[in-house]
């Protein structure tokens, strides 16, 4: 079937920052992690993207931050519109126009925002109605991390077993609302191992990875016991702790691989430092150098002013929880 649609659907969703990590795929085609992960997503970090299916277009015409992108740069993008494609059984060409208002690749999960914002925007301008359920389950397919940008706040990926069961859900909750993340943007580059790559690596070569399942299981039940009793602590003790165990799956990979960099120890230190003198706050870190602190609004500016000195003010950004997929 080829219906016309020239309606351009243009979107925003936010990136989202996992406190339990999700870090390996047991099927790659369809995106089914082996454990759930559990985020939040953030009002700073997002993506903005228009699309629209036009019978005058050839092939898939794909603009992020104003390049045009072809070749292996195109195709996430392009296999993801072909899925579109697929299941709305619309059969045009898109044009793609994509803006990451965060850094591409850096571990500042751009996938995610990206994946989120193209999968509403390309499902809409295709002519599906999805429910948001379906939309996460869409996302998805793109980017694992994508599917829980879907939503606003906390969000847990439940890992299900097929492409129908799984999918993101919102965790309804007042608590933890004083939650503040301050990002350190460090490092702007690309990172040179890829979030799917690093990931696929470690369940490959990582002897601890059947550990990884277990510990992944016991750390997200305490973290939702954590957000459930408004305990702040706890909250971060388990955010911090998870984050470690994933990049010791890096390390033990065979041959191992590090996304820290230099800057990214001192900043892990001076948290530590902070927390022991009293000023409560964590870190956690995805498959990139950059170093994202969990804290409270009472403790923001003490922590903003800190690393603003070390690192400089322009590499800090505070987050609150963010809002879920937007139409524009
Ligand atoms: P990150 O930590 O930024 O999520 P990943 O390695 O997971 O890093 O994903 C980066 C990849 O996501 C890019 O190489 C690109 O394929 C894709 N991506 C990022 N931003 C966009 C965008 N706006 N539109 C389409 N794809 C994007
Ligand atoms: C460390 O979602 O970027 O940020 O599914 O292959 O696109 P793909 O990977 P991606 O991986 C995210 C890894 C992480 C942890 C997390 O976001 O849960
Ligand atoms: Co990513």
């Amino acid at each position: 079937m080829t219906t016309s649609s020239n309606k351009t659907v243009t979107t925003v969703a936010h990136t989202n920052i996992a406190l339990i990590k999700y870090w390996g795929k047991q099927d790659s085609e369809l995106i089914i992690p082996y454990t759930s992960s559990l985020s939040l997503t953030l009002d700073q970090f997002y993506t903005q993207t228009s699309v629209q299916f036009n019978a005058n277009l050839s092939e898939d015409r794909i603009t992020i931050d104003d390049h045009v992108v072809t070749g292996t740069g195109s195709k996430r993008v392009h296999d993801f519109l072909e899925l579109v494609r697929q299941e709305s059984g619309l059969n045009l060409s898109a044009e793609v126009n994509s803006t990451n208002h965060v850094p591409t690749a850096a571990g500042l999960a751009s996938s995610a925002s990206a994946f989120a914002a193209l999968a509403a925007a390309a499902s809409k301008a295709a002519g599906m109605n999805l429910s948001l359920t379906d939309l996460s389950r869409l996302a998805r397919r793109g980017s694992g991390s994508a599917c829980r940008s879907i939503f606003g706040g906390f969000v847990e990926w439940q890992k299900g077993f097929d492409d129908a069961s799984s999918f993101a859900v919102p965790i309804e909750t007042r608590h933890l609302n004083d939650i503040r993340i301050v990002a350190l943007t460090v490092e702007k580059h690309q990172k040179p191992v890829s979030s799917r790559k690093g990931m696929a690596f470690s369940v490959k070569t990582s002897p601890y990875y059947p550990t990884w399942i277990k510990v992944v299981d016991a750390d997200l039940a305490n973290i939702k016991a954590a957000i459930k009793d408004n305990d702040f602590t706890r909250f971060g003790t388990i955010s911090e702790l998870n984050a470690m165990r994933m990049h010791a799956l890096t390390l033990s990979a065979d041959p191992d691989f590090l996304y820290f960099t230099g800057d990214t120890l001192v900043a892990m230190n001076e948290v530590k430092r902070l927390r022991h003198s009293g000023i409560e706050c964590y870190y956690t870190i995805d498959a990139g150098p950059n170093i994202k602190i969990i804290c409270q609004q009472a403790n923001v500016k003490v922590i903003t002013y800190t690393f603003s000195t070390l690192f400089g003010p322009t590499k800090v950004t505070v987050a609150k929880p963010g809002p879920g997929v937007k139409y524009l």
